[in-house]
Order: structure tokens, then C-alpha cells, then sequence
């Protein structure tokens, strides 16, 4: 695995940081579609295959991606951005990482433990229940942590990375 090489899209960083930023630009948008399946189509046996296929594609980035981080890392590829306070002023590159990592903590949290409730308390195929109500609230919940995982993310690389 190529850990700390270059990237393809031209900016300062790393191979698998690349990879991520355009990975959740797949995410958000097949999430959205699997929540109006559920919602609008009923579509629950799709819902759940899509939600699964996203979990694990998740869970596969993130692991790549840390290992990108520690071996890698990341701190010398922003140092030319001029938000990374270099001059005293607020280094707005480690402000935006820490809010990034708010959202990316609690996503990962909420993600396995809205599948893992979804996976026992569902029947197979899934269909509606009385585990409903609690899923669609915390379902919900993780869906838009990750929306704004994926915002966040995006400002982190831009402000890093790319000005
Ligand atoms: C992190 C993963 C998941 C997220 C973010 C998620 C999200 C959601 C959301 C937001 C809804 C509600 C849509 C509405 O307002 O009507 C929903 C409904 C539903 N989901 Fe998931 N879901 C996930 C995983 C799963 C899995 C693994 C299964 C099956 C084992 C599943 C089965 C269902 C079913 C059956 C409904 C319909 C509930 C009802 O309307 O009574 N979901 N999901």
C-alpha cells in the first residue's frame, strides 16, 4: 500500500486523503438515496443492502486512512497553507480538523450501533417493526452526522490542502 504518497487531484495531499474526499462524494448521495427508498418506496431490503455496502466501504476507508495518518501523516503537507497559523494567527486548519473529528467520533458510534440494533431487532428481510420508531429517529441521527462528516472533511482538505 502506497501509504504517504502523493494524490491525484492535483493538491498537497497524501494518495488515500484523495481517495476519502472523493469516496464520501459517492457516500452522501447513494445515503440519500437509500433513505428515500425506505422512505418514500419502501424499498427495506434495498435500504439495508446499500446501508451495509456503505458501512463496510466506510469501515475499510477509515482503516486505510488511519494507517495513511500514522504512517504517513499530514501535518507537513498543510504547512504551506495559509491557514495553518504559521504567522500567529489562528491556525484554522487544526480548528476545522477538531470539528471535523467531532462529527467523524460520533458517526462512527452511532453507525454500528444503528446497524447492529438494526441487524438483531429487524426481521430478515426487513420490514417494519417495533424497533421502527427507534431506528428511524437514530437512523436519521447518523445519517445527517455523516452528511456533516463529509462537509467538514471537505473544508478540512480544502483549508489544508488546496489554498
Ligand atoms: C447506519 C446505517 C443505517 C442508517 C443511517 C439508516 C437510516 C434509516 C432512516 C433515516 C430511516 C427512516 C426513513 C423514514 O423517515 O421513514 C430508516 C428506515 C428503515 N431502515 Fe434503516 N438505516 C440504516 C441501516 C439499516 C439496516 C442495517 C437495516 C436492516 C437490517 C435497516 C432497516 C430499515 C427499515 C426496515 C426501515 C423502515 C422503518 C419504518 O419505516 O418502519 N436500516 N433507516
Amino acid at each position: 500500500m502506497p501509504f504517504g504518497a502523493d494524490g491525484f487531484l492535483g493538491t498537497r495531499a497524501s494518495l488515500m486523503l484523495d481517495v476519502v474526499a472523493l469516496a464520501m462524494l459517492v457516500v452522501v448521495p447513494v445515503l440519500c438515496l437509500s433513505v428515500y427508498l425506505v422512505k418514500y418506496r419502501r424499498q427495506y431490503a434495498l435500504h439495508k443492502t446499500i446501508q451495509l455496502a456503505l458501512g463496510s466501504a466506510l469501515l475499510v476507508t477509515v482503516v486505510l486512512f488511519e494507517a495513511d495518518m500514522r504512517l504517513g501523516g499530514w501535518r507537513h503537507r498543510a504547512e504551506a497553507s495559509p491557514f495553518a497559523g504559521a504567522d500567529g494567527s489562528t491556525d484554522w486548519v487544526s480548528v476545522s480538523l477538531a470539528i471535523h473529528l467531532c462529527f467523524a467520533v460520533t458517526s462512527a458510534v452511532l453507525w454500528i450501533v444503528v446497524i447492529a440494533r438494526a441487524l438483531r431487532n429487524f426481521p430478515s428481510p426487513p420490514v417494519p417493526s417495533a424497533h421502527s420508531a427507534w431506528h428511524r429517529r437514530y437512523g436519521m441521527a447518523a445519517a445527517i452526522d455523516m452528511v456533516c462528516t463529509a462537509v467538514t472533511g471537505w473544508i478540512f482538505y480544502y483549508l489544508a490542502f488546496v489554498t
